[in-house]
C-alpha cells in the first residue's frame, strides 16, 4: 500500500541515519516543496512536490505542516501507582528531594502505592500517561519498572509494560530496575536486597523474557558504586544490555562504572567527570540527559553537555518521565530546557529527542530519522518551521503523529 504525504512545509530530519555525532550534531536537513512516499508503514522516498509517482493508493494533506520525526523516549518510569504533587509542594518550600525520601517519600511512596494497586489500574493509567505523551510527539519508548522493590510487584510492572507492548501502537523497550531504592523492609539490611536483586529478582526476569535492559540507581545513599558492579555485572551474565542512572546528584563515578561495562547509555550524569566522560566516549556509551528533572528538582546545576559534545559522545535526550522527579510528558518541553540551561542548539535538540534516542534503544535502523526503510514514525507540527518546536515553549503545536504510517494521534 503507497501513500503520499504531499502539502508539507518543511521535512525536517537528522543528517545521518545511524546516529549523531560531532559536526553532524548541530545540522538538520530542511526540505521544502517535497513529498513523502510510504509503502506499508514505511519511507519509500522523499521526492520533489511536482514528480510524478506510480502506484499511490494514498494521499494525505499536511495542511502546511512542519514534519519531523516522532521523538523518542529512552527513559521513562510510565508505570505506577498514584502521584506526588504534595511533594511538589514540599520542595518549593525548601526541602530536598533526598530529605523528601529519608523522611519515607519520594520513590518508596510511589512504591507503597504501585505495590497496593491493582495490575488492571496500574495499566489504565499508564495508557493514559502513555497517550499523553503519544499527543507530545512521542512515538517510541522505553520504560522502567522499579516502584515494586520486591519480585512480584516488579514482576508486575513488567507485566503491565507487556500490555502496553501489546496494546499500543508504539515501540516499547522495557528496562528492569529492581535496584532502584532500598525498600523499607531492607533498611540497614542493603547487602541482603543486593543478593535478592541478583539471585531472585534477575533470574525471575529473565526467565519470563519480559525485559531487555537492567538498569540501576548508582547514588549516594542509595546503591554505590560496588553494589552496581556487582548488580550489572550479574546482570549482564544473564544476558541483558546495561543502562544506569549515573551520577545525578554526586559524582559517585557511575560514568566511568558505564565506560568499564560497556552500557547502552548512562543517564542523568549532572555530575559526571571528566574521566567519566571519557570513558563513556570510548566505549560509545550515550549519554542520555534529563534537564526537565533538573529544571523540575529546581537546581541550576545542570549536564555538561557542551563537555560533551565536545568530547565527541552521543548525547540523547529523555523525560525521565516519573511521579517525583519529573512529572511532564513532553519532549519539547524537555529540549527547551536543554536549549536554555544546557546551551543546546535547537538542531541538536531535536537530533537528541530523535535519531540518538533510538540509537541508545538499538532502534536506529527503524526509527528516529526520515530516511528510506525506516518506519513513518513522524510529527506534524502546525508552525512556520521546526524551530517553533522549541522556540513557543510550553504549548503542544504537534497536530497529529504517525507511527507506521497510520495516525495515532490528531488534534481534536
Ligand atoms: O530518574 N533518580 C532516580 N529515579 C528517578 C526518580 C524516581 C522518583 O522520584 O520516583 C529519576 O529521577
Ligand atoms: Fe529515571
Amino acid at each position: 500500500m503507497k501513500t503520499r504525504i504531499t502539502n508539507i512545509r518543511e521535512i525536517v530530519t537528522p543528517v545521518g541515519s545511524r546516529v549523531a555525532v560531532g559536526a553532524d550534531m548541530d545540522k538538520l536537513s530542511v526540505l521544502t516543496h517535497s513529498d513523502i512516499i510510504l509503502s506499508d508503514g514505511n519511507i519509500e522516498s522523499v521526492i520533489p512536490r511536482n514528480q510524478e509517482e506510480q502506484g499511490i493508493k494514498h494521499v494525505i494533506d499536511a495542511e502546511g505542516a512542519v514534519i519531523l520525526p516522532a521523538f523518542v523516549d529512552p527513559h521513562t518510569h510510565l508505570v505506577f501507582g498514584g502521584t506526588r504533587e504534595d511533594e511538589f509542594n514540599l520542595r518549593i518550600r525548601g526541602k530536598k528531594y533526598m530529605e523528601i525520601a529519608r523522611m519515607g517519600g519520594g520513590i518508596n511512596s510511589t512504591v507503597r502505592a504501585t505495590r497496593s494497586e491493582s495490575e488492571d489500574t496500574l495499566f489504565e493509567h499508564a495508557v493514559r500517561n502513555l497517550r499523553d505523551m503519544v499527543a507530545h510527539g512521542t512515538a517510541t519508548f522505553e520504560i522502567k519498572s522499579g516502584y515494586g522493590l520486591e519480585t512480584e510487584t516488579e514482576l508486575k510492572q513488567l507485566r503491565v509494560i507487556k500490555r502496553l507492548q501489546e496494546s499500543e501502537p508504539v515501540d516499547i523497550k522495557a528496562t528492569f530496575l529492581g535496584a532502584h531504592e532500598i525498600p523499607p523492609e531492607y533498611q540497614g539490611r542493603k547487602k541482603d536486597y543486593v543478593n535478592l536483586v541478583c539471585e531472585d529478582m534477575l533470574p525471575a526476569v529473565k526467565e519470563q523474557g519480559i525485559a531487555e535492559y537492567c538498569d540501576i540507581f548508582c547514588e549516594t545513599g542509595v546503591f554505590d558504586i560496588d553494589d552496581s558492579r556487582k548488580i550489572l555485572n550479574r546482570a549482564k551474565e544473564l544476558g541483558f544490555k546495561l543502562r544506569i542512572h549515573a551520577d545525578e546528584l554526586t559524582p559517585l563515578g557511575g560514568g566511568e562504572l558505564a565506560g568499564e561495562l560497556g552500557a547502552a547509555s548512562a543517564d542523568h550524569l549532572v555530575h559526571v567527570t571528566k574521566a567519566g566522560i571519557a570513558k563513556m566516549v570510548q566505549a560509545g556509551v550515550v549519554f542520555v540527559m534529563l534537564p526537565g528533572t533538573t529544571f523540575f528538582l529546581m537546581s541550576d546545576k545542570f549536564a555538561p553537555a557542551g563537555k560533551i559534545l565536545e568530547a565527541g559522545g552521543i548525547l540523547a535526550l529523555s523525560t525521565d518521565f516519573n511521579p517525583g522527579s519529573s512529572y511532564t510528558h513532553s519532549m519539547p518541553m524537555v529540549i527547551t530546557i536543554a536549549c536554555l540551561r544546557m546551551g543546546l542548539t535547537i538542531e541538536q535538540g531535536i537530533n537528541a529527542a530523535t535519531l540518538n534516542g533510538a540509537y541508545s534503544l538499538g532502534l536506529q535502523n527503524v526509527t528516529g530519522s526520515i530516511h528510506p526503510g525506516k518506519q513513518a514514525d513522524l510529527i506534524f507540527l502546525d508552525a512556520p518551521s521546526y524551530k517553533f518546536l522549541v522556540y513557543n515553549f510550553g504549548v503542544n503545536r504537534i497536530r497529529a503523529v504517525m507511527k507506521k504510517g497510520q495516525l495515532i494521534y490528531q488534534k481534536a
